[in-house]
């Protein structure tokens, strides 16, 4: 089979035959045969175990269709190389023992070692870039959304000490964006280096922000990032997760190719919003998967529809792919998406 890079294509704006979708967290508990290899295996035993790591990656390429893969990792994964234990736990997420309240704390952060430290997940890159007829997408958490779980030392909803710090000691707040910023430039530079294709910077939290304060304590620290990355020619994703729409405006100075948009915002609007800059990504809401596969295909159609009104256009979901979804109409989807957006630009 011929290398599809319809969804690199899609990312630089240019034309494609056929959308190409992928689904954020596609790699996961919905399917059956990742939950047999999770009842023996944790998600970092995986991570450190290269071949493993790579076969988990392309599971859902290999069963959906889906025209990129995203590397199976997690966000926390770099954070062990700058100095923090960490753990994920079951149905809760990242917890960390000795969450950073002080600016001692974050004084004492180490640069990251990726050579070293992190080998394993420069090798799982090395392995699924020889394997894949499709991109490999890897990433970063954005500073903001690592942040919120190395000061709150697990999941929040208020992000309340996360806030604290950043209003009650900035000095110690921007001490710890520059190296996060420092720590994600450097861990994305490797992974290109290593054989991605285009990496995605995910800052899942960073709606919980007024957009003034995310400009001031946030923004500066993304643009010096997608600065930083700006050279190599691989697209560059920036996903500023749930209810980020209010966000949108103040990114036009980023350096990236593509935009994440979460289902709360139309596609139309989203564009508008971002000055037509970038190509979007997005947004079915991924609960729209428990619904009957006629009304999934009628809003998945509405997106399209709205998705090819101009160039730079990726399928995905608004938000990351739940445990609960089915594997079958996950598939259903992706050929419908195939399938009907292949008949509309072919019009
Ligand atoms: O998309 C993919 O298939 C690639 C793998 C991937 C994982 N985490 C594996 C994982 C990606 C892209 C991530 C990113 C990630 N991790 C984000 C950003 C994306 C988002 O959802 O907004 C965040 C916030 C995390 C932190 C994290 N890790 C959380 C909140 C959880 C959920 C805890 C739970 O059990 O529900 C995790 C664990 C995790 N990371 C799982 C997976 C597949 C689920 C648990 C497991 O299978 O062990």
């Amino acid at each position: 089979m011929a290398y599809n890079d319809n969804f690199i294509r899609a990312c630089r704006k240019q034309p494609v035959d056929r959308l190409p979708v992928w689904y954020m967290r596609q790699a996961g508990r919905y399917d059956p045969d990742y939950r047999k290899i999770k009842e023996t295996h944790s998600l970092l035993d995986i991570c450190k175990q290269p071949e493993l790591a790579a076969e988990v990656t392309l599971m859902p390429v290999r069963k959906l269709g889906v025209d990129a893969a995203i590397l199976y990792s997690d966000i926390m994964n770099p954070v062990a190389s700058i100095g923090i234990d960490f753990d994920i736990v079951k149905n809760v997420g990242p917890v960390i023992d000795n969450p950073l309240r002080s600016a001692e704390d974050v004084r004492k952060l180490r640069p990251i070692d990726v050579d070293g430290d992190l080998s394993h997940i420069i090798e799982t890159i090395r392995i699924l870039d020889r394997e894949l007829e499709v991109p490999l997408i890897t990433f970063a958490g954005a500073p903001f959304t690592i942040a919120s779980y190395l000061i709150e030392g697990r999941p929040s909803k208020s992000y309340i000490r996360t806030k604290e710090m950043m209003y009650g000691a900035p000095d110690v707040w921007f001490m710890l964006m520059d190296k996060l910023g420092d720590m994600v430039i450097t861990y994305l530079r490797a992974h290109i280096a290593a054989g991605a294709k285009a990496v995605q910077l995910f800052d899942s939290w960073v709606g919980s922000l007024s957009p003034a304060d995310f400009r001031t304590y946030v923004l500066p620290t993304i643009e010096r990032i997608f600065q930083g990355l700006s050279d190599l020619p691989q697209p560059k994703i920036y996903f500023p997760g749930v209810s980020s729409g209010e966000l949108l405006p103040d990114l036009h100075g980023v350096k990236a190719d593509v935009i994440g948009l979460d289902w709360r915002v139309p596609i139309r609007q989203g564009r508008q919003r971002l000055n037509d800059r970038f190509a979007v990504q997005g947004n079915l809401d991924p609960y729209i998967l428990t619904a009957p596969m006629d009304l999934i295909e009628r809003q998945a159609q509405a997106l399209i529809d709205e998705g090819l009104e101009s160039p730079g256009y990726i399928f995905n979901l608004g938000h990351g792919l739940f445990p609960e979804a089915s594997l079958d109409k996950l598939k259903a989807l992706t050929d419908f998406i195939h399938r009907y957006s292949e008949s509309a630009i072919a019009k």
